[in-house]
């Protein structure tokens, strides 16, 4: 069986639509089998993406997201808060996918592009939010958060979403040795962390 994180070129494509509404904003996106939470928008990026938009200095800053799938964070997080954002994927398909979506919002700023993890970031962000993939196993996770840090302006903040029986705790327990880390948010079992 392949995961969503994997290129699985023969995977029979089957496009729908989903859609999600913040305030008076009404955005849809094109989902496709083969990438994360294809059926619905998961219930984790919407409690990550909803208390991001809380915080304050948001507005016309540089974002990275990455692991975007479809693109669901960051079009969200660019049309609301005028934010420049790059979306990255090591999933060649979600990428296809968050271009197509990217294409319905004119406000959208930014750009997205195939990336294992870093490998192919240049720039330099204020922000990088990430739900990050879990199954791909702890070295890669935390070569995903702990990586931010390389990737971040001075003073950049890093969110993410992690499930408390993902191993949240022992997660902020890591990061804490060189960052000074805050839960923001938790509900059903899913932390909002925000690491400086
Ligand atoms: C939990 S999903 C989140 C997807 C999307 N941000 C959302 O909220 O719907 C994690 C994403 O990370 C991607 N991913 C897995 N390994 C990766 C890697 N090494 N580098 C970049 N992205 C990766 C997966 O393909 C998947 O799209």
């Amino acid at each position: 069986m392949s995961h969503y994180f994997e290129n699985d070129i023969n995977l029979k494509s089957n496009v729908r639509e989903l859609s999600y509404k913040y305030n008076s904003s009404f955005f849809t996106f094109l989902s496709d089998n083969g990438v994360f939470s294809k059926k619905n928008i998961d219930y984790g990026s919407k409690l990550l993406l909803e208390t991001y938009l809380k915080e304050d200095n948001i507005n016309n800053i540089k974002v990275l997201d990455v692991g975007c799938g479809y693109g669901f964070l960051g079009i969200v997080i660019s049309v609301i808060t005028s934010s420049y954002v790059d979306m990255v994927d090591v999933n060649k398909r979600a990428v296809h996918l968050t271009k197509r979506n990217i294409k319905k919002y004119e406000s959208f700023k930014g750009n997205t592009f195939v990336s294992d993890a870093y490998s192919e970031i240049k720039n330099k962000y204020n922000v990088v939010i990430t739900n990050p993939p879990i199954r791909v196993g702890k070295i890669k996770l935390l070569e995903i958060l702990e990586g931010a840090f390389e990737h971040l302006e001075k003073n950049g903040t890093l969110y993410f979403v992690i499930r408390k029986d993902q191993g949240a705790l022992s997660i902020k327990k890591i990061l804490e040795e060189k960052h000074k880390v805050e839960i923001i948010n938790k509900d059903k079992g899913y932390f909002i962390l925000k690491v400086k």
